[in-house]
């Protein structure tokens, strides 16, 4: 008989089996099996020259995912949300200001997070699947004169991808750092940080990158100092992602997930279902949104899916919640043969779910 009052939980004496899904959800997304195989790897110690050497390894990878020369380029340990928190936190001091453009719930987290550290929070603010032109950032910016700008270069929530081009110059102009959260959309269609006149930008492992969920790489304008006991095994599943992006190259991963994309959105209209923005050019390659067929409950369509196809997808968040289904194309999931499926699927669940009469 034990002593121990609390018992060894019967639920971990049995094995676990995980089931093999088609994840195409906004994230996490399908693991390539090279990038598997890369995390079960021996461990290392943390300062063991080895693992200084896959971290330089992965620092050269996010430069050239970021095109950037930044020297303070790291991944984070964590997942997309401490980037975003170390990036904000390390950028603002309390009592300072910042300006945050919210067209999804990135910007709306972003601006929870300053207020959170005492800063100044001002928004410019623009309807789900929207996004801001330059002159009303510039109008923002010579308003709230602020330290720091905010913005989410792929609004995961809403399915749009917000231009970049001159808005790194017009926070110049201003004397303020551009900060840009691209965990959605980073290696799935353009961004050049030095080029665009980007400061501060981040992203995650588990989108485009295919790495597990729990590093996430990051650029300062040389701020921060960070060290801990980092996650060794996650590292190598991002050193692999980031050779496979390498191998690949950039222009063809960003030119792939636009025809992947192009050829979904068509699937979509030519099946009677209509795409949620309406801007073509702002239709974020990774994650569709498509306007929830009336007269259905979103969550019986997701449900049909998963249950008949073992195929994840999504509805909205935040300011889109209810209003859209989300399908996810990124990494290695972004394919014809994935959208064929995911399309079949659509119009299955479409015949079988349940129609009101409206
Ligand atoms: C644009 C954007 N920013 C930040 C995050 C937060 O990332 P994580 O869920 O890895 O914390 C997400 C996650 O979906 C995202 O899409």
């Amino acid at each position: 008989m034990s002593a121990l009052s609390v018992l060894p939980p019967e639920c971990l004496l049995q094995p676990f089996i995980v089931p093999k899904r088609l994840m195409l959800g906004p994230g996490p997304s399908n693991v390539p099996a090279r990038i598997s195989a890369a995390g079960a790897q021996p461990m290392l110690g943390h300062l063991h020259a080895e693992t200084i050497e896959i971290m330089n390894q992965i620092k050269s990878g996010i430069q050239y995912a970021f095109q950037t020369q930044n020297r303070v380029t790291l991944a984070v340990s964590g997942p997309g949300h401490a980037a975003m928190e170390c990036a904000i936190f390390n950028s603002l001091e309390p009592g300072e200001s910042v300006l945050i453009a919210v067209n999804g719930i990135w910007g709306e987290r972003a601006a929870e997070i300053a207020e959170r550290i005492g800063a100044k929070v001002n928004t410019v603010v623009t309807s789900a699947g929207g996004y801001f032109t330059n002159e009303e950032i510039e109008q923002a910016l010579d308003k709230y004169r602020p330290v720091v700008f905010f913005l989410t270069h792929g609004e995961s929530s809403t399915g749009v991808v917000h231009p970049i081009d001159g808005i790194g110059d017009l926070c110049h102009k201003y004397n303020c750092l551009f900060l840009v959260d691209s965990v959605a959309a980073l290696g799935g269609t353009p961004i050049c940080m030095d080029e665009q006149g980007i400061d501060i930008m981040y992203t995650g492992s588990q989108k485009v990158l295919n790495a597990p969920p729990g590093t996430a790489p990051i650029s300062f304008s040389e701020r921060a100092c960070y060290h801990h006991t980092g996650p060794i095994t996650s590292f190598y599943g991002l050193r692999e992602s980031l050779a496979i992006l390498a191998e690949t190259g950039l222009e063809n991963s960003w030119k792939r997930h636009k025809e992947v994309a192009e050829y979904f959105h068509k699937g979509l209209e030519e099946m009677g279902l209509k795409l949620f923005v309406q801007d073509k050019k702002a239709r974020l390659p990774t994650v569709t949104t498509i306007v929830a067929p009336p007269g259905y409950d979103w969550r019986e369509i997701t449900g049909y899916i998963m249950k008949t196809y073992n195929i994840e997808i999504s509805g909205g968040l935040g300011p889109s919640a209810g209003m859209v289904l989300r399908v996810g194309l990124m990494g290695c999931n972004s394919s014809k043969a994935n959208v064929d499926l995911v399309l079949e699927a659509l119009a299955d669940a479409l015949k079988h779910c349940h129609k009101s009469r409206v």
